[in-house]
């Protein structure tokens, strides 16, 4: 497992460069792609892809009181960072469904993530098509991602199927579906479709595989870590804030409290640490969640 672990820098799960257009291997993967039924990208795409409802600014009087290009802005910013964030997660799936590859030690299973790895390739591409830039990990980055990278990297077999596929491919559906729901645009609507389905058995094989291993003692130590990890990283990510203070200047404290009370944020925020835990209590043969409870891993901490 150790020698494994030279193989899955954060470069090679996020950042292994691209072919240049016309090359050999990108027109067989095209070609590969597209007996999949994977459309070819999508023109005219608009840049805002979520509306202002999805975030509840109508009710945000930083927001509200932005000229109408600057609220434009803030949107444009936002769809970006969605897509950026679900691009990296994919990319991150290329690697996941090697190493388990490699870890499985029965022939199903391993046919299992060979299926998995061809729809994680399938879902870049699908979200790929939606995007007209390559996302910059200094401006498009999401805190989760460091904490993904890790449990790709160290984690043991047992723990990636609880962390990866129970944990945080349960969440992602919410996540999608959510996106979903909201998103503006009827051919990503339809992507998101496809890639849901897929997502599904994911988290579906995640659930039978950890119910079956269950965890080491040191796993238990492990999943607490990462998954008090995960938590601390989606409280810390505001970008909705990030993205008006990037628009329309700095914003006092006052008025940073002001707005997330005004959108619910803390009400959204409690919806999805809970969703997160009863995604861990659906495997839970080691009382993981308790120790988490214990811990006051699921409160919502206050945001300066
Ligand atoms: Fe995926
Ligand atoms: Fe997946």
């Amino acid at each position: 497992m150790n020698d494994l672990k030279s193989y899955l820098t954060d470069d090679s799960i996020f950042f292994a460069p691209s072919l240049d257009p016309g090359h050999a291997i990108g027109t067989l993967l095209d070609r590969g792609l597209e007996q999949y039924g994977v459309p070819g990208p999508e023109a005219g795409v608009p840049d805002v892809l979520w509306g202002p409802e999805r975030y509840a600014l109508d009710r945000s009087s930083v927001y509200t009181a932005l000229a109408s290009d600057q609220q434009e802005a803030v949107l444009r910013k936002i769809s970006r960072w969605n897509l950026s964030l679900s691009y990296f997660i994919e990319k991150s799936g290329h690697n996941y469904g090697a190493k388990m590859i490699l870890l499985a030690d029965r022939m199903e299973e391993k046919s299992l993530y060979c299926l998995f790895s061809a729809e994680e390739a399938i879902h870049l591409r699908l979200f790929r098509n939606f995007m007209n830039f390559t996302p910059d990990p200094a401006t498009d980055w999401h805190p989760m991602l460091d904490p993904l990278a890790r449990v790709i990297r160290e984690g043991s077999k047992e723990a990636c199927v609880l962390l990866i596929q129970v944990l945080l491919e349960g969440f992602g559906m919410g996540h999608y579906r959510s996106l979903m729901e909201d998103c503006r645009h009827p051919a990503l609507v339809q992507a998101f479709q496809r890639i849901l389905r897929d997502e599904a058995r994911h988290h579906g094989a995640g659930l039978v595989l950890a119910k079956e291993s269950g965890l080491r003692s040191g796993d238990r130590d492990e999943c607490f870590e990462f998954t008090r990890e995960f938590v601390g990283a989606l409280q810390s990510a505001h970008w909705v804030l990030r993205a008006l203070e990037e628009v329309g200047g700095p914003l006092s404290s006052g008025e940073r409290s002001h707005h997330l009370e005004s959108v619910g944020h803390r009400r959204v925020l409690e919806k999805r640490l809970n969703s997160l835990r009863d995604m861990l209590l659906k495997a839970d043969r080691e009382q993981l969640v308790s120790r988490l409870e214990r811990d006051g891993v699921f409160r919502v901490r206050e945001t300066g």
